[in-house]
């Protein structure tokens, strides 16, 4: 990652904010962005306390504008973008699909579905200009293989992450840039820890279902990602990388 330029969205908390950290402790320069600028400014003080160099960039992801002024700014500040981790997401509380709003719907779709689109875009633009192309990856969800219950919205986000992800790898094949996708299972970062407190009893039941008893840790979700952006991933696209300690398997 020595002399690489790495962007993270949702990079002001959890998966990642661990991967701001992860991209800096490998020599990487990072671009965090976020719409919550305090996770973002800790987040920067975490990759400077790496030793790392950071910038916080408050963006909305769902803004084509905002996306794209802050590919042009991670250029100008840094001077390429070689790697993007495009993973700033939400959920809702659950709830039945007949119950389902159309407010409801349109806000998951715009900052799970359409805000992966928007950042892909305006990266791949700048990679198909650059030299040395570039690694994508973007977070999907365990979610997007096995139906989460109440969540019909994000689970229909999340497989359109992997969609976009397979078409951008078989369209980017042989131009020097790669597009890969993370699967994160249940992972221990704030989404999780709001729906724990909302229903314990019910968290507690699946966390007795996850292999070893455990929820994922951010650090887990990041290496893999990291792993993706890197040369020694070199010949892997389009794929999906689940990163779940086997819970899918069982
Ligand atoms: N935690 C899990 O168990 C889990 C499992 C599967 C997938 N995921 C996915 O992993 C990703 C990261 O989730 P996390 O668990 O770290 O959650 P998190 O809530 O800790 O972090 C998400 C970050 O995204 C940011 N964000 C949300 N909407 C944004 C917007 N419109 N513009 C800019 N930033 C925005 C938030 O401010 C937050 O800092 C999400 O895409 C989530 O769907 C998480």
């Amino acid at each position: 990652m020595k002399g690489k330029v790495a962007l993270v969205t949702g990079g002001g908390s959890g998966i990642g904010q661990a991967a701001a950290v992860l991209f800096a402790r490998k020599g990487a320069k990072v671009a965090v962005a976020d719409r919550n600028a305090e996770g973002g400014a800790e987040t920067i003080a975490m990759v400077e306390a790496e030793g790392g160099e950071g910038r916080f960039f408050a963006v909305d992801v769902t803004d084509e504008n905002q996306v794209a002024g802050l590919v042009a700014s991670t250029v100008s500040e840094f001077g390429s973008l070689d790697c993007a981790f495009n993973n700033a997401g939400i959920t809702h509380p659950s709830r039945l699909f007949h119950e389902l709003t159309l407010d409801q719907w349109d806000e998951m779709i715009a900052v799970n579905l359409t805000s992966v689109f928007l950042c892909m875009k305006h990266e791949i633009i700048q990679m198909l200009a650059q030299d040395d192309g570039g690694a994508i990856v973007n977070t999907s969800s365990g979610a997007a293989i096995i139906p989460a219950p109440g969540q019909p919205h994000y689970t229909a986000a999340k497989r359109g992450v992997l969609g976009l992800t397979t078409y951008a790898a078989d369209e980017l094949n042989g131009k020097g840039i790669r597009v890969n996708a993370v699967c994160p299972g249940m992972i221990d970062t704030p989404m999780v820890a709001s729906w724990r407190e909302s229903s314990p009893e019910m968290a507690e039941a699946v966390v007795q279902m996850m292999p070893g008893g455990r929820l994922g840790l951010p650090e887990e979700v990041a290496a893999a990602a990291v792993w993706l952006c890197s040369d020694e991933a070199r010949w892997v696209s389009g794929d999906t990388m689940v990163v779940d300690g086997g819970m899918l398997n069982r």
